[in-house]
């Protein structure tokens, strides 16, 4: 039997649709926001793959020109004749593509896509320096997978309400000047004019080379990017280590970059006669920098975790068979998701160099390189990944990123995330590094879907 409510028991059951629905309305605009944007993904051309992976291919393939080396990969350094080369191949195709391209202060170059709405920018892009005897597809993938995305856009009509920028950012890699994420340093106000006359190994300053880039150093700080007027940065990159090709996952989600220190130590000995010298009179500076190396590595592997620490290289003077070395210049670099971590183990490496000092009677100083703080993805940027990848139908595994990226740099500035694909074999850094043609493709039509994704949901009308 159906009994009729009274007046005050239907004012109650309206109330309560009230409050379910007032609690209810975010969820359910989020939906729609979501269902929109991807059935835009999905309607806007043949099938739901977007990009067009040949046109990737045959782009990135001409890029591993500027730079090729024998064994296959690139030195691509940031600074150097050569990247200025493939510099100006990528302005080309972002010209081609119809981006307003202009270089900023700090030789960033960008690509502008205008939007139909006054909205802050959605920017996203890579680095196309490498490191020496690097691979093809650090930085690579992410900057030309970017201009991809502009290509398929432009190819399918779709339009977006955030204006779309594209971005190359200058020397990620820190090879030159020995301060990695250089461009995007300077773009979020964290480096500026004290940097300018840092020498190179030719010795070219830091001031030299930009206004080789065209532009003028006194106006580097001009580089920085206003608070606020960036809706997010996504970048795509290639993960570097094994843990995708190993779990047979196409799309890796960042859920946080590696913070990293870096010191140049001098180990100061004297350099004497090999022959005449006896062993207990010798302040002999590679014997000592040697067991410096070694510290440095007890050190990191001495508590649980993922902390790193690594000395790349030693630079030793004289350098000649019969002569002890005087002088080695080598510098550390420590990384952990934790600023805390490097700090302490910093601290006992300081203390293991003086009591090794101290026994081979040498004096070793170390002084700040380099500095990137430890960044975490956004949220929403992360679901837009995640709504990306599921709509098609790619497996996701959240990851950290044990290399550092201008991403963190952005994360200062702006909402950040980063989608990873496999690397063969975990190799990176090396003429080795290598990601299959579909794997490429496929981060780069998640990167595409997650611009879309975040083009619908930020700044809602
Ligand atoms: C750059 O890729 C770095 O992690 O050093
Ligand atoms: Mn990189
Ligand atoms: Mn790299």
């Amino acid at each position: 039997m159906f009994v009729s409510p009274t007046a005050s028991q239907a004012a109650k059951i309206a109330r309560n649709v009230c409050r379910i629905a007032t609690f209810l309305a975010p969820a359910i605009l989020w939906l729609a926001c979501l269902q929109r944007s991807l059935s835009q993904t999905q309607q806007t051309g043949p099938g739901k793959f977007q990009i067009d992976s040949q046109r990737l291919q045959s782009t990135l393939e001409k890029l591993s020109e500027f730079g090729k080396n024998p064994e296959g990969g690139v030195t691509r350094l940031g600074f150097s004749e050569t990247e200025l080369a493939a510099r100006e191949y990528v302005i080309r195709l972002m010209k081609q593509a119809g981006l307003q391209v202009r270089v900023d202060p700090a030789g960033n170059i960008f690509g502008l896509r205008p939007g139909s709405d006054k909205l802050p920018t959605l920017l996203f892009g890579s680095h196309i320096d490498s490191v020496l005897h690097g691979g093809n597809f650090d930085g690579a993938l992410g900057s030309l997978g970017a201009i991809e995305v502009i290509r398929a856009l432009n190819d399918r009509g779709v339009k977006t309400r955030h204006p779309l920028e594209v971005v190359i950012w200058t020397n990620e890699e820190g090879n030159h000047f020995g301060l990695t994420t250089l461009g995007s340093g300077v773009a979020a106000g964290q480096l500026g004019p004290e940097i300018l006359d840092r020498k190179d190994d030719q010795g070219l300053t830091l001031a030299d080379w930009l206004r080789r880039y065209g532009q003028d150093p006194a106006r580097l700080t001009d580089a920085r990017i206003p608070p606020g007027t960036l809706a997010a940065f996504v970048e795509l990159h290639i993960e570097q280590g094994p843990n995708l090709e190993e779990n047979k996952i196409p799309i890796g989600v960042v859920q946080g970059i590696v913070g990293l220190k870096r010191w140049m130590c001098v180990a100061s000995g004297f350099a004497n006669h090999a022959g005449t010298t006896p062993m207990n009179r010798r302040k002999d500076a590679l014997a000592a920098a040697s067991r410096e190396v070694l510290a440095v590595r007890d050190v990191v592997r001495a508590e649980p975790g993922r902390q790193v620490g690594t000395v790349g290289f030693v630079k030793v003077e004289p350098g000649a068979v019969n002569v002890i070395p005087g002088r080695a210049e080598f510098p550390v670099e420590l990384r952990d998701l934790d600023t805390a971590v490097i700090d302490r183990m910093w601290q006992r490496i300081q203390e293991k160099f003086k009591a090794i000092d101290q026994e081979e009677n040498v004096q070793t100083t170390c002084t700040p390189l380099d500095d990137a703080e430890p960044a975490s993805a956004d949220p929403v940027v992360k679901n837009a990944i995640y709504a990306a990848a599921k709509s098609l139908g790619f497996a996701t595994m959240d990851l950290p990123s044990g290399a550092v990226q201008d991403a963190q740099k952005m994360a200062k500035i702006a909402p950040m995330g980063m989608i990873f694909v496999p690397s063969r074999g975990g190799i990176s850094h090396s003429p080795k590094e290598f990601t299959s043609w579909p794997d490429a493709a496929n981060g780069v039509e998640v990167l595409y879907g997650a611009i879309l994704v975040l083009d619908a949901q930020l700044n809602p009308r």
